[in-house]
């Protein structure tokens, strides 16, 4: 079998440690492995494979070589090094916002449109950690039902805002009450916060806008209406979100059950009456979508509500990016 020369850019952040762990449990066919970070974690080393590697600060011939570049990074990072690994033609595979809404980049979710990979010309994107699971669940749901709207409300754990995010939880946690350390839009801690991203001229922030944008894009249908609210929630990992859906046909929670219980990357965890229902405690560390509290909505004519959750370092981010990659190689 081939082997690839494999970067990862963000090597040492909460999305690059996963995709060291994906690629490894996965047996990902690497060759050789480059480990880019900022100059601070230059010279530190990351384990792979029972060997330790080396991180180096990127430079400009870093791609030298290079098969395929993960880049899990700030987006303002991506647009400018992007560019350094296509010419030295390796296939980018971009975790950040950066290239998701360019009309020559497909954005991937490989159960839902695989086909969107072939159109690729050097730069793959890799949706927000929210849309994943939510077009995962509604892409079986609208080819049956055809999904008119569409109401999300999300439960974002802080894993989601990066390593540093997570530190600065802890910190609170023990601090108890809320200290002029941190800005109280950065306070985790025993909090909600409806504010994820910066705000746009429209009220909703950049969170809300792409999981809307995103979601049409990969369903490639525009004539769904999605409206979000996106919250941050003192949880390590695992994003949940509450979703209404509307359909055009007449929907049941019986089929429901059915269509999600047998789409590969999606696990039903729903007995209510038993008190079974997925929780981000139980669903960190697993690579499905899982699916709960799906029950009629007697508000609207054919419409229904549901529970996701997902860890959104897995299939949010690292796996879905490495599955990516799958469909490139095998
Ligand atoms: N966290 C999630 O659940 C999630 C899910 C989906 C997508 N994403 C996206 O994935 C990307 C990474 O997020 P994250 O959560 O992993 O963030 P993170 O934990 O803060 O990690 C950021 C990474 O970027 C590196 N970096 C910073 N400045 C750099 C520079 N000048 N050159 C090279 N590398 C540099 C950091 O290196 P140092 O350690 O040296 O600072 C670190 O490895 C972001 O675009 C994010 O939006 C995150």
């Amino acid at each position: 079998m081939s082997k690839y020369n494999i970067a990862i850019v963000g090597g040492t952040g909460i999305v690059g440690l996963e995709l060291l762990k994906v690629l490894e449990e996965r047996k990902f066919p690497v060759n050789e492995l480059r480990l880019f970070a900022s100059a601070g974690s230059s010279g530190s080393s990351l384990k792979f494979k029972g060997s330790r590697f080396k991180v180096q600060e990127l430079r400009r011939d870093g791609f030298k070589d290079i098969d395929i570049a993960f880049f899990a990074v700030d987006s303002r990072i991506s647009k400018k090094c992007a560019p350094l690994a296509i010419q030295n033609r390796a296939i980018v595979i971009d975790k950040s916002n950066a290239f998701r809404m360019d009309k020559d980049v497909p954005l991937v979710v490989p159960e839902v449109n695989p086909d969107a990979i072939k159109r690729h010309k050097g730069i793959i994107a890799s949706p927000n950690c929210s849309t994943i699971p939510l077009v995962m669940v509604l892409k079986p749901l609208h080819d049956y039902f055809r999904v008119k709207r569409v109401i999300v409300s999300t439960y974002q754990s802080v894993s989601g805002a990066g390593l540093k995010a997570i530190q600065q939880m802890e910190k609170q946690i023990k601090s108890k009450i809320p200290s002029s350390q941190f800005s109280i839009r950065n306070w985790y801690a025993f909090n909600a916060i409806p504010q994820i991203d910066s705000f746009g001229s429209d009220d909703y922030t950049a969170e809300e806008s792409k999981m809307i944008r995103e979601s049409l894009k990969i369903l490639n249908d525009y004539s769904i209406k999605i409206t979000t609210t996106c919250v941050r929630i003192p949880v390590y990992c695992g994003h949940s979100e509450s979703v209404n859906i509307e359909t055009d046909k007449p929907i049941t929670v019986a089929t429901v059950r059915r269509l999600l219980g047998k789409t590969k990357g999606i696990k039903v965890m729903d007995n209510p009456q038993e008190g079974i229902y997925p929780m981000p405690i139980d669903v960190a560390g697993k690579d499905d979508v899982y699916v709960g509290r799906i029950r009629k909505d007697p508000t609207v004519k054919n419409g229904i509500n549901l529970w996701i959750v997902s860890d959104n370092l897995r299939k949010g981010a690292a796996l879905n990016a490495v599955q990516i990659a799958e469909s490139l190689i095998f």
